[in-house]
């Protein structure tokens, strides 16, 4: 029944149907209104009930699953709320069930900064695992009695951030990177299960997060669909909610069975919660879906009761789900144990076993990594694992080939965990063809002909040549993708093709394309090749941080990119560093020390800076248009007590300051530490305002 009722109110075309009738009928009801004139209630008021009663009714179909009328009789008061609306179209509100069918299509997606980072979790993968974790948690707390927890079924789906304005949802965005995701607001509010309008009165923001996903019937449908309509399938669940929540016209999302569960509230002292088991009975309360099979356990003895539970019903479960959720629940211990700079320390995903089956082993494909690391990819007789069609299994590398002892032709053991790409866990030497063949590592790389080595003590062959055109052709990927600048239109594909024309070999030469050349390759259009220019002239301009990151130097990726820019202020102070000053870095270990020195002191990397530069690319220290600290410069100065120099000039950073190293008359601010002294003294003669540390804190509302 609930599928009905989707097709019904969110099936694109019918919706875009629907609306001409309604235009009619608008026509007719205004008549009956203005000139009949039997009745006593404003189109306003009528408006206001008939939404009142369609969010009741939709909460009860959706997320009670236990509605009181007939899906015809909702039919009828949708289709008043819609001809009102139409006749009086000052009077849509942006909680309208209206909304619900999706709207105009978007030009593009906004980009939105999370308020609070959106964190991912670490995995463990059985019992013992498990307890290192609630063992880590107690030792750094300190707890003799027990921790209790909340565990909850971990949804393999897309993690979505609700926004609520005095009970209003006014935006809802992806997780993106952490921390700035895809404004997705019209395409959230076509998913039945997540309500417009709050059901308890909360006034001012609330933050609620959770999981878009499609259930397994509701995948089904949608790749029969796919087929009838000689589309693509996708290839999980998980792909196919994705794929439906990123579209510019929310009416194709309207019309794709999405579901939504939530499972975290940010800020829950704001209304007085003391940890994640009353954070969902609010959750509740406020009218959002929450799975109903997540549980408070006492201690970890129930948690591991809760996974075989939760295992023995996986099967069973209308939507996939890959392990579950271990949360310590209280608040308090949350917030003594903190977070690492992805994860949480309280919170772990317990995933279960991966699924297996058994194939043939076809080929050996060798792949030239960004970094030269050349990688055995087993190409595999198609076989599907956990519903996913799997054809390809990463080896490693040569020592694990012979480990294995893998020959063309094996049938072998092949596992997929989560996201993980598949491996290959043992041959089934039984079934081993007498004329199977060894397989042998490529003398020579693959890509450019070039001599590979391997580095001392290392397992990885590397091909050494830097202009092999494979090793290029993933450093500029890399340097395209989200990981790096985020070019728009230069993925792979296109990339591939600059390449093997000659019209672009290295990062710089990205910046030097015009339009006319890309315009004269296959499949590129005037449109799309000034779009593409357009581009990665918005990308010349780059925040020191990502562009570090773009770089694609070994071990160094975001995270170490952005202690980086916290550190050095501008890119020749860092590629001055030596390996002394890089380690002493919070966040930067012996290898990214060695492989950032490498880079910046090797001619390659010089070459590249050059280029880069000459091309017209200025890298700038990331700074914000808002925040308190907006139109200052701070210097810090003196031994600093509630925090380390680094994070300190992050706060100021994020708080849209600039900060320098000097004092000068750019300087509006010094935030003056314990025994500071000649920074200090110049910025009393200057007449600059000076800052205690406690001062500067409080001025960036710590
Ligand atoms: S909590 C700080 N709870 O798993 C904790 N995540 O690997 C952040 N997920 O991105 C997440 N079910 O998409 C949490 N009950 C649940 C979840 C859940 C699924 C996903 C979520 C997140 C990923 C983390």
């Amino acid at each position: 029944m609930k599928q009905g009722k989707i097709v019904r109110f969110m099936g694109g075309a019918a919706v875009r149907g629907v609306k001409r009738i309604t235009i009619l009928l608008a026509a007719a009801l205004l008549f009956f209104l203005h000139f009949a004139n039997v009745n006593a209630m404003s189109a306003e008021e009528r408006l206001a009930e008939l939404r009142g009663l369609l969010h009741e009714h939709a909460y009860r179909y959706y997320v009670l699953d236990a509605p009181i009328i007939a899906d015809g009789e909702y039919d009828a008061l949708f289709q008043e709320l819609l001809a009102i609306e139409a006749a009086h179209p000052e009077l849509v509100t942006a909680d309208s069930p209206s909304m619900r069918v999706g709207g105009a299509p978007l030009p593009e997606f906004r980009q939105v900064a999370h308020r609070l980072p959106m964190l991912s979790l670490d995995n463990v993968f059985s019992e013992g695992e498990l307890l290192d974790f609630a063992n880590r948690a107690g030792k750094s707390l300190r707890q003799e009695a027990d921790i209790s927890y909340v565990a909850e079924p971990k949804l393999d789906g897309l993690a979505v951030e609700l926004i609520y304005q005095d009970g209003v949802l006014i935006e809802a965005a992806t997780r993106g990177d952490g921390m700035v995701g895809e404004d997705i607001s019209a395409q959230v509010k076509t998913i039945g299960d997540i309500p417009l309008r709050l059901r308890r009165s909360v006034s001012g923001r609330l933050e609620a997060r959770g999981e878009v996903f499609l259930d397994k019937a509701g995948f089904a449908r949608l790749n029969r669909q796919q087929e009838a309509a000689g589309k693509e399938l996708f290839a999980n669940p998980r792909n196919a909610a994705a794929g439906s929540l990123r579209q510019l016209d929310p009416a194709v999302t309207a019309g794709r069975p999405l579901r939504f569960f939530a499972y975290a509230l940010a800020e829950p002292e704001r209304f007085a919660l003391n940890g994640q088991s009353e954070a969902l009975r609010f959750l509740t309360e406020c009218g959002l879906p929450v799975n109903p099979l997540s549980r408070p356990c006492a201690d970890t003895r129930a948690v591991v009761a809760a996974f075989d539970d939760l295992a023995a019903r996986r099967e069973d479960l209308p939507y996939e789900i890959d392990g579950m959720v271990v949360k310590i629940d209280a608040l308090a211990l949350q917030k003594r144990l903190g977070e690492k700079s992805r994860s949480p320390r309280w919170a772990v995903a317990w995933k279960f076993p991966a699924s297996q089956a058994t194939t043939r082993l076809n080929a050996v494909e060798f792949q030239v990594g960004r970094t030269g690391a050349v990688t055995p990819v087993a190409i595999l007789e198609p076989v599907l694992i956990g519903g996913v069609t799997v054809s390809r299994a990463t080896l490693h590398n040569e020592d694990e080939i012979r480990r294995k002892d893998l020959r063309l032709g094996d049938t072998v053991l092949v596992q997929r965990a989560g996201d993980v790409i598949p491996e290959i866990v043992k041959v089934i030497v039984e079934k081993r063809p007498p004329d199977a063949e060894p397989l042998l590592m490529p003398e020579a790389c693959p890509s450019c002909g070039g001599a590979l080595a391997k580095e001392e003590g290392g397992a990885v062959l590397r091909c050494g040549n830097p202009l092999c055109p494979a090793q290029r052709l993933r450093e500029l990927t890399h340097f395209a993708s989200k990981a790096g600048l985020d070019i728009d239109g230069l993925g792979e594909k296109s990339l591939e093709q600059l390449v093997a024309f000659g019209l672009v070999q290295g990062i710089a030469d990205l910046y030097r394309l015009h339009s006319e050349q890309l315009a004269s390759l296959d499949g590129w259009g005037e449109k799309s090749a000034a779009a593409l220019i357009q581009a990665i002239d918005a990308a010349k301009n780059p925040p020191l941080a990502r562009f570090i990151a773009a770089l694609g130097i070994r071990h160094v990726g975001e995270v170490t990119a952005t202690a980086l820019e916290n550190h050095f202020e501008t890119l020749d102070a860092l590629a001055a560093a030596d390996q002394e000053e890089l380690l002493a870095i919070d966040g930067v270990g012996v290898e990214a020390a060695n492989s950032i020195s490498e880079f910046f002191h090797g001619d390659a990397g010089r070459a590249l800076l050059d280029d880069v530069r000459a091309a017209g690319v200025v890298v700038r220290p990331a700074a914000k248009s808002d925040g308190p600290l907006v139109g200052m410069t701070v210097v810090f100065t003196g031994s600093l007590t509630h925090m380390t120099r680094d994070e300190a000039k992050r706060l100021a950073r994020e708080g849209g300051g600039q900060v320098v190293g000097a004092v000068g008359q750019k300087v509006t601010h010094v935030v003056a530490g314990d025994k500071a002294g000649g920074k200090l003294k110049r910025a009393r003669e200057l007449g600059i305002t000076i800052l205690s540390e406690e001062e500067f804190l409080r001025l960036i509302g710590r």
